[in-house]
């Protein structure tokens, strides 16, 4: 049975963050808003509790998870030697959507990072894991709260749609304001890369680290640095075809295809950005379980038109959930 609790989602009621703070201690799997996407947290030093979240999500244990702490000084316990930089980008980013893979100290399990010699941490800012992290007082780790390879939860409906009856507890805090997943930033090497594009951009980082650069992806299947970076992931159940090139061309282009597809009998859905990626960001893992449920049949896509700030980020998991499906317009 899977339990859910309605909070203020910015003044959590410290009576139901509590509860939740117990389930979590005694290694339930509880989800959770954070400012950009649901998490579904476990005791993250509890190797047991961490095996059972893998296997709510059906996630492969290769896929290492990210660390949710309360505050800068929850770090030390689990990371070796943090390079320099760590404090003035906690300082500038803490809380907020910014994980740092480090190397990682030998108090983090093996199943939390998939055995690799790193471990990403991050401060969420939502008043709602905020809340729950201190009064958990432990380290929580937590993938996003969707089963494997769906589109990340922005909703406690999201969460329940794929995970009823397989965790403890959701907390429900409304929507979340950023709608994509948190920048990973691989700080365990000798040159400072971005692993994830998220809300935190490289314009963000540069004048931080002025070497900050984005990781090229692995073009072949095999073993990576992020497994969460295979190409197929955050995907609805309708095949994503995405559009690239010049604005008119593959506008052209979207609507005969799916006059096409139409005059087939086929259910189409069209995702085109708004201006402003923030607006995209914050609707598109909403925007793809919504064509799921109406029954769509194919999606339509193009990508943001420019190119700061989260159009990275929506460029990237539009990328993904299209899965190689690419129109080259032009
Ligand atoms: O915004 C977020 O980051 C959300 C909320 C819940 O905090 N969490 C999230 O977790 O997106 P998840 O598990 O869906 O994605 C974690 C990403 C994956 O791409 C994973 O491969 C990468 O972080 N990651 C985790 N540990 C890593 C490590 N040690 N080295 C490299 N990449 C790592
Ligand atoms: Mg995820």
């Amino acid at each position: 049975m899977t339990t859910v609790l309605h909070l203020t989602p910015d003044r959590p009621e410290p009576d139901l963050i509590a509860d939740a703070a117990a389930c979590l201690r005694r290694g339930g799997l509880v989800a959770f808003p954070t400012e950009t996407v649901y998490g579904l947290g476990v005791d993250a030093l509890d190797a047991a509790a961490v095996r059972r979240l893998f296997a709510a999500k059906g996630r492969p244990a290769d896929d290492p998870l990210i660390v949710h702490i309360a505050s800068l000084d929850a770090l030390a316990a689990l990371v070796a030697a943090p390079p320099p930089a760590v404090a003035a980008l906690a300082a500038r980013f803490w809380p907020g959507p910014l994980t740092l893979v480090l190397r990682r100290s030998a108090l983090v399990p093996d199943e939390v990072t998939a055995g690799l010699d790193t471990v990403a941490v991050r401060v969420p800012a939502h008043p709602v894991a905020r809340a729950l992290l201190a009064a958990a007082g432990i380290p929580v780790a937590a993938p996003s709260a969707n089963l494997f390879s769906r589109p990340s939860p922005t909703q406690a409906g999201h969460v329940l749609e794929d995970l009823d009856g397989r965790i403890d507890l959701v907390l429900d805090g409304g929507r979340t304001q950023v709608g994509v997943e948190s920048t990973v930033l691989d700080l365990s090497g000798d040159v400072p890369e971005v692993l994830r594009p998220g809300a935190v951009t490289l314009e963000m980082l540069r004048p931080l680290l002025p070497d900050v650069r984005m990781r090229v992806a692995a073009a072949a299947p095999g073993p990576q640095r992020s497994p969460g970076l295979l190409t197929k992931h955050y995907s609805p159940r309708a095949p994503l075809t995405l559009y690239e090139g010049p604005a008119d061309r593959v506008l052209a282009r979207i609507r005969h295809d799916a006059d096409l597809a139409q005059a087939a009998g086929r259910r189409v859905g069209l995702l085109l950005p708004d201006d402003d990626a923030a607006v995209t960001a914050a609707r598109l893992y909403a925007a793809l379980r919504e064509f799921d449920a109406a029954g769509v049949e194919e999606i339509f896509a193009s990508l943001p038109m420019a190119s700061d700030g989260l159009s990275q980020a929506v460029t990237d998991r539009l990328r993904r959930a299209a899965a190689g499906r690419v129109v080259h317009c032009g």
